[in-house]
């Protein structure tokens, strides 16, 4: 039986370690592909393949039959299974959010244009920041079918939520059950009343102001580890992608709050039939992509934090819409 093919595009922290992870799980092969560095002293270096050659001498350690490849040429990306997007600039100091949308819109666009073309058949998930508003530029482009393309933001930050969570309460991080939805970060939509410790509320474990402190954190938990180190996490955010490679690569129909393509869904865009917007929800992952959009009744504190966000998912698009015309 054929292996899976799985690209990664971009193969600095986020996609090295995606290569890393995919491998060790014997998902697939692996193809990394990156840009030549832009300076005169290392010019004539070949990042990608050196990393692959790194990561393919993992194997007889850690026992897994997995081929890696390192490339500067989307033809050997050629029928690939799964695509993940993680090329994109983090913001630099001076930088406005409208001016990161700009730079990365224009990788993201160039790299979809490649997945388009030698990877029709391809499920697309986008890592790339700022994550909404790039996943919509990656559907655009590519013109895929919107179960086959979206965005990993919520499976990091449910992550994150639930090892505080677990911290706090002395459990296990496996026995904590949650889920967010909404925008990356900041708007992240909090669901304290459905997060149990295997069926226990958490309301009934722990005060108001204990639940609140650990979705603060998680909130901030890209900047709490930028603060530290300087630069931007990879560790997590790539186990969150992993997780969602892992649950189409093996058809596992696993629950995982990721940003999937919504119209009516949670009244992100009502009867507006092709013009919805990619929003954190509870999606089934499987060898389809989205098979699923599982919805709920939120209550009104919900609602309010969801509304909140799918406002900021549409400002950061509109912002996609007026830099690049073609994509409106
Ligand atoms: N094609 C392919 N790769 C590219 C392109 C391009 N057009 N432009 C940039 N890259 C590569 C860079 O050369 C770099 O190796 O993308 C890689 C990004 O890696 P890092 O700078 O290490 O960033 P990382 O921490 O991996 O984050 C990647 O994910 O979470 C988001 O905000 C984060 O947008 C950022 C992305």
């Amino acid at each position: 039986m054929r292996r899976a093919k799985i690209s990664v595009i971009g193969a600095g922290n986020i996609g090295g370690e995606c290569a890393r992870s995919i491998a060790m799980k014997e998902l697939g092969d692996v193809v990394l592909v990156d840009i030549p560095y832009q300076d005169d002293a290392r010019k004539n270096l070949h990042m990608p393949k050196g990393k692959a050659l790194d990561l393919a001498c993992c194997g007889p350690v850690e026992k897994f039959d997995a081929k890696i490849t390192g490339t500067f040429d989307y033809a050997d990306t050629a029928g690939s299974d799964v695509v993940v997007i993680t090329a994109g600039l983090p913001r630099k100091p001076g930088m406005s959010r409208d001016d990161l949308v700009k730079v990365n819109s224009g990788i993201v666009k160039s790299v979809s244009e490649n997945v388009k073309k030698y990877s029709p058949d391809a499920t697309v998930i986008v890592v790339s920041n700022p994550l909404d508003a790039m996943v919509y530029v990656a559907w655009k482009v590519t013109g895929f079918p919107a179960h086959r393309v979206m965005g990993q933001a919520g499976a990091l930050d449910v992550a994150r939520y639930k090892t505080f969570l677990a911290w706090e309460l002395g459990v296990s991080v496996e026995d904590i059950q949650g889920l967010l939805l909404g925008g990356h970060g900041d708007d992240m939509v909090p669901l304290p009343a459905r997060t149990s410790v295997n069926g226990i509320p958490i309301t009934e474990l722990l005060p108001a102001e204990k639940i609140n402190a650990c979705v603060e954190r998680a909130k901030a938990g890209g900047g709490e580890v930028v603060k530290l180190m300087g630069t931007s996490a990879w560790y997590a955010p790539s186990a969150g992608t992993v997780e969602m490679v892992e649950a189409i690569v093996r058809d596992k129909k696993r629950v995982i709050a990721c940003a999937g393509y919504c119209e009516d869904e949670f009244g992100v865009a009502p009867g507006q039939k092709g013009k919805g917007y990619f929003v954190g929800v509870p999606c089934v992952l499987g060898a389809k992509g989205v098979e699923k959009i599982i919805t709920f009744k939120m209550d009104a504190t919900e609602q309010k934090f969801m509304e909140e966000s799918i406002s900021h998912v549409k400002e950061l698009v509109a912002v996609v819409k007026q830099l690049n015309p073609e994509l409106a």
